[in-house]
């Protein structure tokens, strides 16, 4: 059976993203901004964090290969979609749920780059700081959590759990029997 942890609140969620949201309205003052969500766990993050921003902004979405069913990661990315409209000269807002080794938005970042943007920012929700193996941070980061396989507000384990409202720590029968 798998158990779930409330690990962060909707209420703690919501606070924190109108934060973000803040500070990314600040920074970009007078700005246009595309918000690139990275399929599909930012999906929920972009959708609330975009309504604490007050800019000229656009969606636009990217797909790599995931973890597939396990809580592993492979180690290899791979791109499955590309954003559909051109970045260049934009300033790019890359929404990610989670920073975990550090090697989707590593490569990822490189990709946009390669589209020449005239900034590229990241922003993640949550940052397992402990787990990194990439020299790479966040520009606007929600939370650091420990090192615990979490679940809900869009992230997933073998695509369930997505619509939780809270971030719940799992714990599957693997570990816990
Ligand atoms: P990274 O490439 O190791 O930084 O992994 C980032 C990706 O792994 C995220 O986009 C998530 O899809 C997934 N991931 C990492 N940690 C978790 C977790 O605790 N729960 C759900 N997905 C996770
Ligand atoms: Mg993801």
């Amino acid at each position: 059976m798998d158990r779930l942890k409330v690990l962060l609140t909707r209420q703690q969620i919501a606070k924190k993203v109108a934060e973000l949201g803040v500070r990314i309205t600040r920074d970009f003052e007078g700005e246009s901004v595309v918000l690139i969500g990275v399929l599909k766990g930012a999906t929920i993050f972009l959708a609330d964090l975009a309504r604490e921003i007050r800019l000229d902004a656009t969606f636009d979405f990217i797909a790599v290969s995931s973890y597939g069913n396990s809580k592993q990661q492979s180690g290899e990315v791979k791109l499955m979609k590309d954003v559909d409209q051109s970045v260049e000269g934009k300033n790019i807002i890359l929404v990610e749920d989670i920073l975990d080794t550090g090697l989707t938005l590593t490569y990822l970042r490189n990709v946009l780059l390669g589209h020449q943007p005239k900034s590229l920012k990241i922003a993640a929700l949550l940052d397992k700081v402990s787990r990194r193996t990439q020299p790479i941070q966040g520009d606007y980061v929600g939370f650091e959590i420990p090192d615990e396989f979490v679940v809900g507000y869009g992230l997933d384990f073998a695509e369930r759990f997505r619509n939780l409202p809270d971030i719940c720590i799992l714990e599957t029968d693997e570990e816990t029997s």
